[in-house]
């Protein structure tokens, strides 16, 4: 057993969607619900000593839901970006996003690059939030790189290790998750964090993403405490 919290905590926001539509509302709604899930979540993580939290917010493929949709999560996303950071400045936390972040709106760019800058000297919590994210296109990415290192005669082929892989990901630099949540009932990883999850243990709930707070919270965490990580060796116990 663990006995321990995560250190990495990464979690699949999922069922904003089909929290709005079992009240009647507009899927949005339920987007903006989500953010409250959110603020809780990072106010729980520092409570309980986890250090970094990855929150998959926007996929590559969430790109084909209909332009309302996008547009409004790509402008709650602006807003939530300016309107937070003075206060997650205040509770220690250091804000990155990960993914491709080229080809978003200047504006949502800005917003972005301004909390990393605001944040940077933090170090309580590492919040690191999934925007335009997909593993497989992060992979392509850093394998391309690496290619080109090759044709250029800075890397050996041989020198291609785990390691420099992960190292070009958008997540070098930081642990792989230990404990993957997923909300709302899917099974799946929908792309996300393939490679870094090699380990990670998984926890599943049926509660939507607007709903989540503590209690299951702790209710993830206890669960992950008690869990044999055995990293393909043998355990005695
Ligand atoms: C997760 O909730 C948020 C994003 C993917 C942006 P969904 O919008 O996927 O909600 P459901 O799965 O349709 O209920
Ligand atoms: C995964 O949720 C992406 C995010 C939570 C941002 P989706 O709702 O997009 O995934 P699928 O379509 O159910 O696999
Ligand atoms: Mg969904």
């Amino acid at each position: 057993m663990t006995f321990l919290p995560p250190g990495h905590l990464a979690v699949i926001m999922d069922g904003n969607g089909r929290w709005a539509k079992a009240r009647g509302l507009d899927r949005f709604h339920g987007h903006i619900q989500g953010v409250e899930s959110i603020r809780r979540t990072v106010e729980l993580c520092i409570e309980h000593g986890i250090k970094y939290l990855t929150l998959y917010a926007f996929s590559t493929e969430n790109w084909g839901r209909p332009d309302e949709e996008v547009n409004g999560l790509m402008e709650l996303l602006c807003k939530c970006t300016v309107n937070e950071v003075p206060e997650l400045k205040k509770q220690g936390v250091r804000v990155r996003f990960i993914g491709d972040l080229d080809i978003l709106d200047d504006k949502v760019r800005e917003s972005i690059e301004n909390s990393h800058r605001e944040t940077r000297d933090n170090d309580k919590l590492h919040l690191m939030l999934a925007v335009n994210y997909g593993s497989r296109a992060e992979l392509t990415s850093s394998l391309k790189e690496i290619a080109n290192m090759v044709i250029d005669g800075d890397l050996a082929i041989d020198d291609i290790t785990s390691d420099l892989i992960s190292e070009k990901l958008y997540t070098s630099g930081i642990p792989d998750p230990d404990l993957i949540i997923r909300t709302s009932g899917e099974c799946r990883l929908s792309n996300f964090l393939l490679w870094q999850a090699a380990y990670s243990e998984f926890y599943f709930t049926d509660v939507l993403w607007p709903d989540f707070g503590r209690e299951e919270f702790e209710r993830a965490i206890e669960n992950y405490k008690k869990r044999t990580r055995r990293f393909g060796l043998v355990h005695n116990k």
